[in-house]
């Protein structure tokens, strides 16, 4: 399996994934690494591990201050294309892709989000549990679909609120999980385990009703 890693900041989960293919616990290769932002710090980390990057920067794709998310989106899909990639994953990609884009994904295009999904879709998902006094975190990977943050859960890791956290100590504390969350579940699905299904995902045959708690 061949993967597109699309991300727009640090690219730690990047990191992690590019690692877990090159030791050989995901049996895939990384395609290519598409970034849509010029300044993202996961650019050098993927250029320091050999991976071919490709820079689709957003902010250029602007038409009298607005997105031409048709250009974008097309460029998005040349990169993927063009590296041969067989899947797509987000990794801190922070842009809701249409609908159209998706839906030829299905079942081969994977999102982290760092919450216990379903609670806190969408951003400042740490400054949120805080503020709600929580006292459990932590992150999940799901199939990507037109629904932000809202495809089929696949696994979840939780981790601990503590009384003093503040915003960095609490995406640190998630981050670690991540970066053993989701090679474990692309591992799956490179492998075969985790399969599709018409939107009902199955791991090893078993229907995943719920995601499984790592
Ligand atoms: C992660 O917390 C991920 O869950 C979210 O964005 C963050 C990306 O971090 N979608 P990094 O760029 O992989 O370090």
């Amino acid at each position: 399996m061949r993967l597109a890693i699309v991300i727009s900041g640090g690219g730690s989960n990047m990191v992690a994934i590019a690692r877990a293919c090159a030791t050989g616990q995901i049996p895939a290769e990384v395609a290519v690494v598409i970034s849509d932002h010029a300044g993202a710090g996961g650019i050098e980390r993927a250029r320091q591990l050999d991976l071919p990057v490709v820079v689709i920067d957003r902010g250029t794709y602007r038409r009298n201050g607005r997105l031409d998310r048709q250009a974008f989106e097309a460029a998005l899909e040349d990169a993927i294309r063009g590296h041969h990639a067989d899947a797509v994953i987000l990794a801190g990609f922070m842009f809701v892709l249409s609908a159209d884009f998706v839906a030829p994904y299905a079942g081969r295009m994977l999102n982290i989000h760092p919450s216990l999904l379903p609670r806190y879709t969408g951003l400042d998902t740490h400054a949120r549990v805080l503020a709600a006094g929580d006292q459990e975190h932590g992150a999940s990977v799901h199939f990507v679909t037109a629904e932000l943050d809202g495809g089929p859960l696949i696994v979840q890791a939780r981790v601990p609120v503590q009384p003093d956290d503040d915003i960095a100590a609490l995406s640190a504390r998630v981050h670690a999980r991540e970066h053993i969350l989701y090679p474990m579940a692309i591992q799956w699905l490179a492998s075969g385990r985790l399969q599709w299904n018409g939107g009902r995902p199955t791991l090893d045959g078993r229907a995943l009703s719920a995601p499984v708690q790592a």
